[in-house]
């Protein structure tokens, strides 16, 4: 089984997949993730990408693909796994399906409202060691400005600037009913509200996710 979240940016696919995928042991894939952590190593990729995330636009699909590719074919992918933000566009979704067509896929839209997306994104911090992700309005460090796990500093997306958010909530404008609509077609389409706590939005996620993947431990075909 292929979970995948997508939603608009600060929706919350990144804590919920980390959420999912602990639930039910799969791997969390997200393109966001591995891109920034090209750009932090300064790879031929990396350098690539860095100046389109920088103003909030799409990375190209070949480059996605690829990463994504690499990804899905891992052992510990077999079983499943849920992709946090990929694919965003209908030719994205096509490409997965050619990749790993014989998987059968739920995909779920975090629906959040557009002033709370903006304050999540103002408070958001990630640890620049552990890469944890914390926010400063929902669940404040500890000691200010260092994490609560590894002690790291804590340090602002460099795409969570606001002329930037404003950029990623067009995009994300752009390409959700095309993406929405190819999957109802599917008929692998579910939405949850994601307003409310992470746990809150959790409980809805598993109420989607539980008759789904119950069956993976029996050995059944993911
Ligand atoms: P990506 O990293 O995927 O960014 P995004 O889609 O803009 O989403 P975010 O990561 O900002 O938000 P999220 O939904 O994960 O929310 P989170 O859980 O962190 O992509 C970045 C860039 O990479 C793109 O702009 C593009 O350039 C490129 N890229 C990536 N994928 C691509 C693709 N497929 N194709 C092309 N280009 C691609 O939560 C946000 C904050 O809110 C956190 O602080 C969190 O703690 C908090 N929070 C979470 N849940 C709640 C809640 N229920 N209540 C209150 N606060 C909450
Ligand atoms: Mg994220």
């Amino acid at each position: 089984m292929r979970v995948i979240l997508f939603g608009p940016p600060g929706s919350g696919k990144g804590t919920q997949a980390g959420l999912i995928g602990k639930k039910y042991r799969l791997p969390t894939i997200s393109t966001g993730d591995i891109l920034r952590r090209a750009v932090s190593r300064g790879t031929p990729l990396g350098r690539q990408a860095e100046a389109l995330m920088k103003q909030g636009s799409l990375v190209s699909d070949e480059i996605v693909a690829g990463l994504v590719r690499e990804a899905i074919s891992t052992k510990e992918a077999r079983r499943g796994y849920v992709l946090d933000g990929y694919p965003r566009t209908v030719p994205q979704a096509e490409m997965l399906e050619r990749m790993d067509g014989r998987r059968s896929e739920t995909a779920i839209e975090i629906l959040v409202g557009q002033e709370a997306l903006i304050k999540r994104l103002a408070g958001r911090r990630v640890c620049s060691l552990c890469q944890a992700v914390t926010n400063l309005e929902v669940n404040p460090p500890r000691l200010p400005g260092l994490c609560d796990s590894c002690g790291g500093t804590l340090e602002q997306r460099s795409d969570d600037r606001p002329e930037v958010i404003r950029e990623r909530l067009r995009v994300f404008e752009t390409q959700m009913v095309p993406l929405r609509d190819h999957y109802r077609k599917r008929k692998a389409y579910g939405s949850v509200s994601g307003e409310g706590t992470p746990a809150e939005v959790f409980g809805r996620m598993t109420g989607l996710l539980d008759p789904l993947l119950e069956g993976l431990d029996k050995g059944r075909q993911g």
